[in-house]
Order: C-alpha cells, then structure tokens, then sequence
C-alpha cells in the first residue's frame, strides 16, 4: 500500500499573506538604508531567516553595519512587522489553504508547518489553525534557515516520516531549494518564475486535489 505522505507547510505566503508585511516593514528599513528593495529582491528574502535577510540587503545596498546598530535595525524591523500583524485573524488566511488543510486531516494525512519566522507559533494561534498542527519547527528551532534543510529534516523527525514521504509546500525559491536536497517532494505555490525548480508548482491550493498524493 501506498504511504500516506506527511505534509509540510510553510507559513508566510503559503498559509496567510504576511509575506506582505515583511516586504513593508523591510522597505521602512530599506529607506533608512537608502536603498529601495524592489519586489524582485524582495523574492530573494522569502523563506530566509530575518538576520539573513538584514545580511543580503546590506550588501545589496553595498553597507556595512556595526553588531550593535545590526540588532538594533532587526528589533526595529520586527517591531513594524509584529505592529502589521497585530490585529491577523482568520480573514488573512489565504484562500483553500484552510479547506486543504482540514481535509487532509481528515483522510489522516500528518501535518507539519516549518517556517523560518520566530513569529510564526504566534500568527498561527491568531489564524486559529494552531491545533491541526502535528509538529511546528519554527526559526527559533533551527540554526540555518532555508535553504538549508535542517528545519526540514526535523520536521520530518518530529513526525517519524521517511523525508522521501514527505511533500513540502512553499512559495519561496529558498524552501524549494532545502526540500529538493533532501528529496523532498516539493510544490510551489504562487507565481514567482523561481518556483520552477520545485516538482509541481500551482498557483492556489484550490488547484490542488488531495487525491494526488
Ligand atoms: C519567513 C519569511 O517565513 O520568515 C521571511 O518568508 C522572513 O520573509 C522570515 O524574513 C523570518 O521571519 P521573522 O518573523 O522571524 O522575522
Ligand atoms: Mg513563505
């Protein structure tokens, strides 16, 4: 008989769309820079950890910071985000995603979240969807975020799942990147022409039927 796979998911951008927010609080952040991110490199910070992110904008904008002024500029960073984010609920849950959730639950299906974003055991609390998770590694469970898969591989530890039985959903180049090197099977969601290296790729979850896998 076939295994069940475990599902994966990824949170910003694929369960709710603070991905948003991250790119207007980095923005904020990139005026004070000087530099003006546009959404094109902004698809490069997607899935990466928030001081990742701080690192590729400051060689972007060609500068360099002390430690201290570093910290500062990330707390100033997730202080705009946790402002965007304070009043989420269930409205910012992207479309099917719920539905796709709640059925795969039902046919038995385990579920797992491996985000990069220290924030994200709380986003999912405010979404309400908290519960249906099986195993949640979020940026404070791992030491390199995506792409690489360390997040990954103890999302697939925490749910006894064999990493080759295990589908990965994701909108970020990076998520893609991590799942693929452990032969994950991956699916990107959204429409970044970066997500082409993952093994199927749909624009919404409604395009999804659960009977594929
Ligand atoms: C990822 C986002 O999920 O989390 C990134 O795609 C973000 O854009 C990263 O930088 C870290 O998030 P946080 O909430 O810990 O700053
Ligand atoms: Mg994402």
């Amino acid at each position: 008989m076939k295994t069940l796979p475990t599902f994966i998911f990824d949170l910003d951008g694929v369960i709710t769309n603070t991905e948003d927010y991250h790119f207007d609080a980095w923005k904020s952040i990139c005026i004070k820079l000087n530099y003006d991110l546009s959404p094109e490199k902004n698809e490069e910070l997607k899935g990466v950890s928030r001081s990742e992110c701080l690192e590729k904008i400051l060689k972007w904008a060609n500068q360099s910071l002390d430690s201290k002024e570093f910290k500062k500029l990330l707390n100033t960073k997730n202080e705009l985000y946790l402002k965007k984010i304070s009043n989420i609920d269930s409205s910012n849950i992207i479309e099917g995603v719920d539905d796709f959730i709640k059925k795969a639950k039902h046919r038995n299906h385990t579920i797992a979240l491996y985000s990069s974003s220290k924030n994200a055991r709380f986003i999912l609390r405010k979404l309400n969807l908290y519960s249906y998770f099986d195993a949640i590694v979020d940026g404070n469970s791992v030491k390199a975020s995506k792409p690489d898969p360390e997040g990954f591989i103890l999302a697939s530890k925490l749910t006894k799942s064999n990493p080759e039985d295990c589908v990965v959903f994701e909108d970020s180049e990076a998520g893609i990147i991590a799942g693929n090197k452990i032969n994950m099977t991956t699916i990107g969601i959204g429409v970044s022409n970066k997500l082409e290296i993952a093994d199927k790729v749909y624009k919404r979850f409604e395009e999804i039927k659960l009977k594929e896998f």
